[in-house]
């Protein structure tokens, strides 16, 4: 007999406390899940593109979020991304890294991040999941070119950022989830001033997604932008976009697709 994970269900202990209505719409997804074959929000919802523009261009994502951001700075933008590609890459050809590579930010996710931060100039950027780092260090060299921010990463293991070089680390707090709740999590942000940009891309179970993104988005700052990974595997982004009121845009990567709002 097929064993049952109880990974779902120590979730959902976890979680009812902070968020029952999450709970409750989570149960009836799973249940709809088992009788009629389609996934939460499927199930529950009007379809992801009725909901959020979808592109398959950065360019076209950025283009819409950063209005009064001229295309010759877009450019710029994407020539030093491009720079900075090519250097993780390489690192992450020549350093031994713990985690797999199919884990990492795709290229076009990361060109948005990154043309996201130089633009917007937060002065404190939050992400969760590390991994090996390659966002993270899109993160900080974008941090590092605007002049001034920090970088807050959130992970449950310690042996997370192996890409992000020495000289790099001044601006980055990490920040290790002893018990990787997400009541840790929003304890350790509620001691950060408020958040410029979030991205998520930790634990990608609806639950967890949602509420985190909720935390998030109740810290985020005037201007501020609420990111996220792997936003095509529920709902939970864009329901927590229209919960503050966010436009989402969702841009389709190479094997993922990632979202985008700015306040
Ligand atoms: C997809 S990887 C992150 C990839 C990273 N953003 C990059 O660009 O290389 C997911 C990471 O989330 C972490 N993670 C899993 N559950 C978590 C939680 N509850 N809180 C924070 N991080 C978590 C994992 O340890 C892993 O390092």
């Amino acid at each position: 007999m097929p064993r049952m994970s109880l990974a779902p269900l120590r979730r959902v202990v976890r979680v009812t406390p902070l968020a029952p209505d999450l709970v409750g719409r989570a149960l009836v997804g799973r249940i709809a899940r088992r009788v009629a074959g389609r996934s939460i929000d499927t199930a529950t919802g009007p379809g992801i593109g009725t909901r959020a523009a979808i592109d398959s261009d950065p360019r076209a994502t950025l283009g819409a979020l950063l209005q009064d951001v001229p295309v010759d700075q877009l450019d710029a933008f994407e020539r030093e991304y491009q720079e900075i590609d090519h250097e993780i890459v390489a690192r992450a050809g020549s350093r031994p890294l713990p985690m797999p590579p199919e884990w990492r930010t795709e290229q076009q996710t990361g060109l948005t991040l990154y043309s996201l931060v130089r633009a917007l100039k937060p002065q404190i950027v939050v992400e969760t999941g590390i991994a090996n780092g390659w966002s993270s260090v899109i993160f900080l060299r974008a941090l590092q070119k605007n002049g001034s921010g920090a970088l807050h990463s959130f992970d449950v293991r310690d042996d997370v950022g192996k890409l992000v070089d020495p000289g790099e680390r001044s601006p980055w707090t990490l920040h290790i989830l002893k018990k990787g709740t997400l009541q840790e999590f929003d304890e350790t942000l509620a001691t950060l001033p408020p958040v410029g940009l979030f991205f998520h891309d930790s634990d990608h179970s609806y639950l967890h997604m949602r509420l985190e993104l909720r935390m998030a988005g109740a810290r985020l700052a005037e201007h501020g932008a609420l990111c996220s990974d792997d936003v095509s595997l529920s709902h939970a982004y864009v329901e927590a976009c229209e919960e503050i009121g966010l436009k989402p845009r969702l841009l389709v990567d190479a094997h993922k697709a990632s979202g985008f709002a700015v306040r």
